[in-house]
């Protein structure tokens, strides 16, 4: 028996389908021997996984941008981890690689989901393992394409970010303010409130689940709102709607209050407000960036260098862990990028 085949790989399977929010049901903890890769794969270690609200989505049965997890299936998962064994020439033995390793220790990658999969080296030069999941990674690609691409942001308009401290709410809210916006946040408590405005240097916060979003964009966004990044949905993207100026954008980028519910999902009320101010409201999928992400993260790994971006991960541990640190996205205990650490460096 060689090194490789005497490894356990433990896995985290999808058991059944939620409905609402997903308990330990949901899941199977299992076992399986760690196999060598064939002409063209990798192994790779999996050294920290990315937990992201899509992961909610994937477990539902049904048509999306990406087919559901099967019953069965480990769950699907971004990550980054160590090849340990590789029969692919453009990788070699400890090189630190992102992939979508799925919610285990090791995973196999045949030659055909290296490519498909989109798996790169990356450098820890430009920013750490765990930035690499956050503000260079793909929450990070999100914002900045979400924002760029479809919010076209001039200098002096006012951009309002829901989910501000999180993943992707951090990084439009920066970029935002790089570009010379003036960035107004919405986020869940005191503390994020707080953090974006004293360490992010946006303009403004408000607090949901303190009261009233509509008296705050009104008091924070005198001129109206001429760019909205949603990651939210629900009663705040109709709070805003309510409030954009002439022409505005609003990316649909997504709607986590939704992503639990039994009932349908809640539509805008206000969509009439798009007519009134020759507004657009727009989808994004950050895949449909992939070629470009070298560009963007060249851009931000620069800003991260000089300070004028900064990048919080809210850090996990340990794979049995897994579905109550899934949860924390739902209840907004998470404060940054949730990462699941799994194994050291
Ligand atoms: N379209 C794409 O390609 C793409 C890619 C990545 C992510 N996304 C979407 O972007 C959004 C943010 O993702 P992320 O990875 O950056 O997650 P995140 O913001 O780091 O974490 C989720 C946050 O959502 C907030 N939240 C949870 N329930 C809420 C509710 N009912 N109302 C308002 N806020 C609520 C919580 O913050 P508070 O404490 O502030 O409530 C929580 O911390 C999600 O909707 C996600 O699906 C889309």
């Amino acid at each position: 028996m060689s090194a490789i085949t005497s490894l356990t790989n433990h896995q985290v399977r999808l058991a059944q389908r939620p409905s609402g929010t997903p308990g330990r049901e949901c899941w199977n903890f299992t076992e399986e021997a760690v196999g060598e890769p064939a002409a063209g794969g990798v192994l790779v270690k999996t050294l920290a996984l990315s937990l992201d609200p899509a992961m909610r989505g994937w477990m539902n049965e049904g048509k999306s941008y990406i087919p559901p997890v099967g019953i069965g299936e480990v769950m699907r998962a971004g990550g980054i981890g160590k090849v340990v064994a590789s029969a692919n020439p453009k990788f070699a033995v400890g090189d630190l690689v992102s992939a979508a390793l799925g919610v285990q220790e090791y995973c196999l990658l045949p030659e055909d989901q290296v490519k498909r999969s989109g798996m790169f080296k990356i450098d820890l030069r430009a920013g750490s393992m765990t930035q690499w999941m956050n503000v260079l990674g793909m929450p990070g690609m999100t914002g900045y394409f979400g924002l760029m691409d479809v919010g076209m942001p001039k200098p002096g308009e006012t951009v309002v970010v829901s989910g501000a401290a999180g993943a992707v709410g951090q990084t439009v809210g920066q970029l935002a303010k790089i570009k010379g916006c003036r960035v107004v946040g919405i986020a869940g408590g005191q503390a994020k409130c707080d953090w974006v405005v004293n360490e992010l240097g946006f303009d403004a916060c408000i607090d949901y689940k303190a009261g009233n979003v509509k008296a705050g964009l009104k008091e924070h966004c005198p001129k109206g709102v001429d760019i909205y990044f949603d990651n939210v949905g629900g009663d705040i993207l109709d709070d805003v709607l309510a409030r954009i100026g002439r022409g505005a954008r609003i990316i649909i980028c997504g709607a986590i209050s939704q992503y639990n519910n039994t009932t349908p999902v809640q539509g805008p009320k206000n969509y009439l407000s798009l007519l009134v101010n020759r507004a657009r409201m727009e989808g994004i999928v950050v895949f449909d960036y992939a070629d470009r992400y070298p560009v963007a993260v060249a851009e931000m790994a620069g800003y991260l260098k000089d300070g004028r971006m900064k990048s919080k991960e809210d850090i996990v541990e340990g794979l049995e862990t897994f579905p109550e640190a899934l949860i924390k996205l739902f209840t907004g205990a998470n404060f940054g990028k949730l990462v699941l650490k799994v194994a050291e460096a």
